[in-house]
């Protein structure tokens, strides 16, 4: 029966929704990434190897499979042809999996955004002229998206056109010299990118219409979110956010789907927090805990190899995410990593110098930045969780800090993350 669930990020981001949408593609028929672009790194470990995705969903290595970007995601083309290439070339490693990826199972979105050199050259000027940097992955992500909304970008499906493409870029030249003189003088990067235009050419199709009659066919469909909720360019810390709808409801609207047509939105959290880049993070730790936190949890950016910012569970902006994109079943990643510690904190509410007790999760990032956390503490425990099994078998402190997670954000834990592999996890 056709089915369409959501799987989101609640917090700021490499949550590791890459593992759990592996995870749940095996019961599922195609795979679609809904926003976002090469900002985004998605990390499964199979039999012991690392993969590391940027731009082609995590659903890839399931038998059988479709995948699909649509309509609210931008390309990095060069980017994806390498991705493509490495994941179907042959490896040395005997335990690589090599996937084969044609135009038959990866439907590549023609009303998709291109990220173009210019983009990205744009994004890492602003960054650097900025006083006040957002800390972005200098991959064109804002600059693409700005140009779309402006209704000037390149589309992928004109992209993959060699006369529209060359339309597009002399359109951009006449109207900014700053653009011209970007392409005359970065000649090889702009050679690269016209190159890949032919090879990524057999993908390009409609592919939001391909994903309607497949759902209306009884296809079951995992719709990939990027970065988190946190991220969001309406909902999120605005100005330190993407430039992308991240939440639940940005899957319909990038995909041309009814919200009547979703099934269930599963929202993914880290028992603690991290954000890469700058932006307020109420619950960070800048002591030994939250270096051995960052350590023990090897938390470096799958895209970046940026230091993650690491603090306690926040329940306040994880109550909001939940309200956000209304959570039909959470899952709470990365348990393992909290295993050692003497005593743990979750927030509960935010204290403001001038507001007092706040428990809404303020729109405003400057107030944010104000917010004192208020915790509650809990045991830790010494114990191993156990890699799989029930939540009920694990240690007595760590269960009783799944069901304090459950009492202070009003929503039921259906699975924990263990350890980065695949059948790492515990069920309810
Ligand atoms: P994503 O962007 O949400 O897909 O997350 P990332 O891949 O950027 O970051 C998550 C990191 O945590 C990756 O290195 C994963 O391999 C790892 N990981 C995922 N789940 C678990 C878990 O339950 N325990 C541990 N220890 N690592 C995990
Ligand atoms: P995944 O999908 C964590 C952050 C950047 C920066 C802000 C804006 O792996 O969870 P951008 O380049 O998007 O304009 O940067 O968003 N950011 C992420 N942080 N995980 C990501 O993706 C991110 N993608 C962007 O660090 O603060
Ligand atoms: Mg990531």
């Amino acid at each position: 029966m056709s089915q369409v669930n959501v799987v989101v990020g609640a917090q700021w981001g490499d949550e590791g929704k890459g593992k759990w949408v592996d995870v749940l593609a095996e019961k599922t028929d195609v795979v679609v990434r809904y926003q976002g672009g090469n900002n985004a790194g998605h990390t499964i470990w199979i039999g012991g190897v690392k993969y590391v995705l940027h731009q082609i969903p995590s659903g890839v290595f399931q038998k059988n499979l479709i995948s699909a970007m649509a309509a609210g995601v931008v390309i990095h083309p060069v980017g994806l042809v390498n991705e493509i290439t490495k994941m179907t070339t042959a490896s040395t490693d005997a335990r690589v999996i090599p996937v084969k990826i044609t135009p038959e199972n990866l439907w590549i979105s023609a009303r998709a955004h291109v990220i173009t050199p210019w983009h990205i050259h744009l994004d890492g000027a602003r960054e650097s002229k900025s006083s006040t940097p957002i800390g972005t992955t200098k991959r064109g992500i804002g600059p693409t998206y700005s140009e779309k909304a402006s209704r000037t970008g390149l589309r992928m499906g004109h992209y993959v056109n060699d006369k529209a493409r060359t339309a597009w870029i002399e359109d951009m030249a006449a109207s900014d010299p700053a653009f011209k003189k970007h392409y005359e003088s970065e000649k090889a990067t702009w050679d690269e990118f016209h190159l890949s235009a032919q090879k990524i050419a057999p993908f390009v199709c409609d592919a939001e219409t391909k994903l309607r009659k497949a759902l209306h066919a009884g296809k079951r469909l995992l719709l990939e979110g990027a970065q988190g909720t946190l991220l969001d360019l309406d909902h999120g810390t605005y100005p330190f956010v993407t430039s992308s709808s991240t939440a639940a409801a940005g899957a319909c609207s990038s995909i041309g789907l009814s919200p009547k047509a979703i099934t269930n939105v599963y929202g993914i959290a880290k028992a603690y927090v991290t954000r890469v880049g700058s932006g307020p993070f109420p619950t960070e730790l800048h002591d030994d805990v939250g270096a051995d936190i960052a350590k023990k949890g090897n938390e470096f950016g799958a895209t970046t190899g940026r230091p993650r910012r690491c603090g306690w569970f926040d329940a306040v902006a994880f109550r909001y995410s939940a309200a956000v994109n209304g959570f039909d079943g959470v899952i709470i990643n990365k348990m393992d990593i909290l295993t050692g510690l003497r005593e743990l904190k979750i927030c509960v509410k935010y204290k403001h110098p001038e507001l007092g007790e706040i428990e809404d999760f303020p729109w405003d990032a400057n107030v944010l930045a104000k917010c004192e956390p208020v915790y509650v503490t809990l045991p830790g425990w010494s114990e191993d969780i156990p890699k799989s099994g029930s939540i009920d078998q694990i240690p007595e402190n760590a269960k009783n800090y799944i069901l304090a997670l459950e009492r202070h954000t009003n929503t039921r834990i259906m699975w924990v993350g263990t350890g980065p592999g695949r059948e790492e996890m515990l069920t309810r």
